[in-house]
C-alpha cells in the first residue's frame, strides 16, 4: 500500500547523539537545554521572535485562545481538520463558522465581518494547505475591530507571503508538528508571536500556571520533552531538502496528470509554499469517490482533506455554510511526501490517468 503520508525521518546520527545527551545529563523535560535550543532554531527558521514549543498543534491552540483571554465567540473556517474548531469548543467558546469564498478554500472576509459582535473575542484562520487565501484582509479585519487574530498554521511550516514568514501576519500562529507534517517531533507543536507579554503570559499557561515556586496564572500541562525537541533538532536541517524533494515531486503530478474532471490546487505568485498536500478538486463528488474506491483497489491511499466541512458536526451549534459544505465533497489528496519514490509516483500518475481515460 502506498501511504497518504510517510513521516520523514531524523539524522540517525544526530538523534542518536542527542538521546545519549538526554541519558547522560538526566535532563528529560521541564524547558530542558534541547527545548531551549529548538525553540530558538525554530524563531530563526520562521521569522518570529517567540516560539514555545508544546505537546501537539491542539494544545497550542488551547494556549494560544487562553493567552488572549478568549470568551464568548470566536469567528473561524469551516473548511479545516476538526482540531481548530474543536480548541475553541473545548475552551466553552461559542463557535462560529464564516462560509467560505466562492472557489476558495477560505473564509469570506465579509461574512466573518457580519459575525461579529461585542462578544467576539478572536479571529481564528487555517492556512489550510499551506495556502493563505485572502490573508491580509484577515489582517485588516482584526485590526479594525480591535480583535487578535490567531493563525492556526498547522500546515504552513516554511511558508513565506510577500517574503515574510506566513506566521508572522497574526498576533498569534499555532503549528502542529505531528508526525505527518512537513516538519515534526513526532508528536509536538508551537505557539509563534513577536508580542512579549504574550509570550510570558503563554510561558506560564503551558507549565501550569507557575514557576517555580510563584504561582502566576492558571494553566495546564502543555509543555514537550526533551525527546521530541531531539528528534526536532535531528531534522531541521533537512527541511529545505525535503521541500525540494515536494517540489520535484508536485512538479511532476503537475506535468504529468490527465487533469480530466478534476484540477490541482493554484499557488499565488507572491506566496513561497511548502508543497505540504496535494489536493485534486473535483468537478463532481462521485468522481471523486469513485477514483477513491479506485485507488484504494490498487493500493494507493488517498484522503478527503478536509471532510465534512465543520459546520455541519454535532458538537458546534448548527449553521449553514453551503460553499463549505460543497467543497469538502469535492476535495481528494493524493500521496505527497518527501520520500515517495520516483517508481511509487509515476504508479500512482498512471493509475489515475488510466481510470480518468475510462
Ligand atoms: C489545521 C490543523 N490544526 C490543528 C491540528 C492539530 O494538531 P495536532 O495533531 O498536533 O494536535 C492539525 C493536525 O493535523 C491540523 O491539520
Amino acid at each position: 500500500m502506498i501511504e497518504l503520508v510517510k513521516p520523514a525521518k531524523p539524522n540517525q546520527a544526530k538523534i542518536n547523539a542527542y538521546l545519549a545527551q538526554i541519558l547522560e545529563t538526566g535532563y528529560y523535560t521541564n524547558n530542558g537545554p534541547l527545548v531551549q535550543k529548538l525553540e530558538s532554531d525554530l524563531a530563526k527558521v520562521l521569522g518570529v521572535s517567540h516560539v514555545l514549543f508544546t505537546a501537539n498543534g491542539t494544545v497550542s491552540l488551547e494556549l494560544a485562545l487562553k493567552s488572549i483571554h478568549a470568551k464568548g465567540n470566536i469567528i473561524t473556517t469551516p473548511y479545516s481538520y476538526v482540531a481548530t474548531a474543536n480548541a475553541a469548543n473545548w475552551l466553552g467558546l461559542d463557535v462560529r463558522f464564516a462560509d467560505l469564498l466562492d472557489h476558495s478554500f477560505f473564509p469570506c472576509p465579509n461574512k466573518m465581518e457580519s459575525l461579529i459582535d461585542q462578544n467576539t473575542s478572536a479571529l481564528l484562520i487555517t492556512q489550510v494547505y499551506g495556502l493563505v487565501g485572502p490573508l491580509e484582509d484577515y489582517v485588516s479585519l482584526a485590526a479594525k475591530y480591535n480583535i487578535p487574530l490567531i493563525l492556526d498554521a498547522a500546515h504552513a511550516f516554511g511558508v513565506t507571503f510577500k517574503g515574510r514568514s506566513v506566521s508572522s501576519y497574526g498576533d498569534l500562529a499555532s503549528f502542529s508538528f505531528h508526525a505527518t507534517k512537513v516538519f515534526h517531533t513526532v508528536e509536538g507543536g508551537a505557539i509563534v508571536t513577536n508580542n512579549p507579554e504574550l509570550r510570558e503570559r503563554l510561558f506560564n499557561l503551558r507549565s501550569f500556571g507557575h514557576r517555580g515556586d510563584q504561582y502566576l496564572s492558571e494553566g495546564i500541562n502543555g509543555k514537550n520533552s526533551e525527546v521530541h525537541a531531539a528528534f526536532g533538532l535531528a531534522q531541521i536541517d533537512q527541511v529545505q531538502e525535503s521541500l525540494m524533494n515536494r517540489k520535484r515531486i508536485f512538479d511532476l503530478y503537475i506535468k504529468s496528470l490527465t487533469f480530466n474532471g478534476f484540477t490541482p490546487i493554484e499557488i499565488p505568485a507572491d506566496l513561497e509554499w511548502n508543497y505540504c498536500y496535494f489536493p485534486l478538486l473535483f468537478d463532481d463528488s462521485a468522481a471523486k469517490e469513485a477514483l477513491k474506491e479506485y485507488l484504494l483497489d490498487k493500493g494507493i491511499m488517498s484522503r478527503r482533506y478536509f471532510y465534512p466541512a465543520l459546520n455541519t458536526l454535532g458538537q458546534f451549534h448548527p449553521s449553514h455554510c453551503p460553499v463549505a459544505e460543497d467543497l469538502a465533497c469535492k476535495v481528494l489528496c493524493i500521496p505527497h511526501f518527501a520520500a515517495l519514490t520516483a517508481d511509487e509516483q509515476s504508479y500512482i500518475i498512471d493509475t489515475i490517468n488510466k481510470f480518468t481515460k475510462k
